[in-house]
């Protein structure tokens, strides 16, 4: 049984004050929904404060992006021994990332192989773009992502990874993907290329979640999907309530308390 993680990204939202504050808003009713894994991640500069109000706990926290370079003349780049000493997680070519920020499908695998290096968790984003979906290029585009992502690892690091489906076209807009499509991505495309090139073991055990504009309106019927074993949520984690409530219905989809 793979266990739900579902993980708060907070973008370029909250300052250290304000993350402590949030985080103090909703620590309580998070961890008593202990069937689930639950992730935060804050901005760089809230890590820290995060980390020591959740140290202890069964929340964990999680990076928005490392730099694959251990040290050295980098200017603005965290490297991933200074994730890993505050993080458990980290989110790694979200599609803002590709798109503001030129990432590249090789650049995302030298950065999960960073992330790995030190003991983090990679959570891989991939997803494809509303023309791409116009053209009928969905899975074509996510088995590439995918196949590019796990480049060179062992079967084992595979199963380890967090693969986050997020359709571009789902991102912010409020138009979540049905929990049919997202079912059939997270299934039929992402967990079935993982079995193609690890085999189904592999496939069984990797946890896929699915992120666009997740809310506790929508999330038990997402969460509900065999395929699906969480969410990222964007601006919903931002919300404590909305929060709580989509970590509660994913526990409840689940049949788990
Ligand atoms: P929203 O939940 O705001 O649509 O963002 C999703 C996302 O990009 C999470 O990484």
């Amino acid at each position: 049984m793979r266990i739900p993680i579902l993980a708060g990204n907070w973008k370029m939202n909250k300052t250290a004050a304000e993350a402590v504050a949030l985080v103090n808003t909703m620590k309580d009713e998070l961890l008593a929904v202990k069937s689930v894994e639950r992730v935060l991640c804050p901005p760089f500069l809230a890590v820290p404060d995060v980390s020591h109000l959740v140290a202890g706990t069964e929340i964990k926290v999680g990076a928005q992006d490392l730099y694959w370079e251990k040290s050295g003349a980098f200017t603005g780049e965290v490297a991933p021994n200074m994730v890993a000493e505050f993080c458990q997680y980290v989110i790694i070519g979200h599609s803002e990332r590709r798109e503001y920020f030129s990432e590249t499908d090789a650049c995302v695998n030298k950065k999960i192989k960073a992330a790995l290096a030190v003991g983090l968790i990679p959570i891989v984003c991939v997803g494809e773009s509303l023309s791409l979906r116009q053209e009928g290029r969905t899975e074509s585009w996510i088995i590439g992502q995918v196949k590019a992502a796990l480049d060179g690892l062992t079967a084992e690091q595979v199963a380890g990874l967090v693969i986050a489906y997020e359709p571009i076209w789902a991102i912010g807009t409020g138009l979540a993907a049905t929990a049919d499509e997202a079912e059939r991505v997270c299934g039929q495309v992402v967990r079935k290329t993982i079995a193609d090139v690890c085999g189904d073991a592999v496939a069984q055990a990797i946890r896929v979640q699915y992120g666009g504009s997740v809310k506790a309106s929508n999330a038990l019927e997402l969460m509900g999907k065999p395929d699906i074993d969480g969410a990222l949520v964007g601006g919903a984690s931002l919300n404590a309530s909305e929060f709580v409530s989509i970590v509660k219905s994913s526990a409840q989809a689940k049949g788990l308390s």
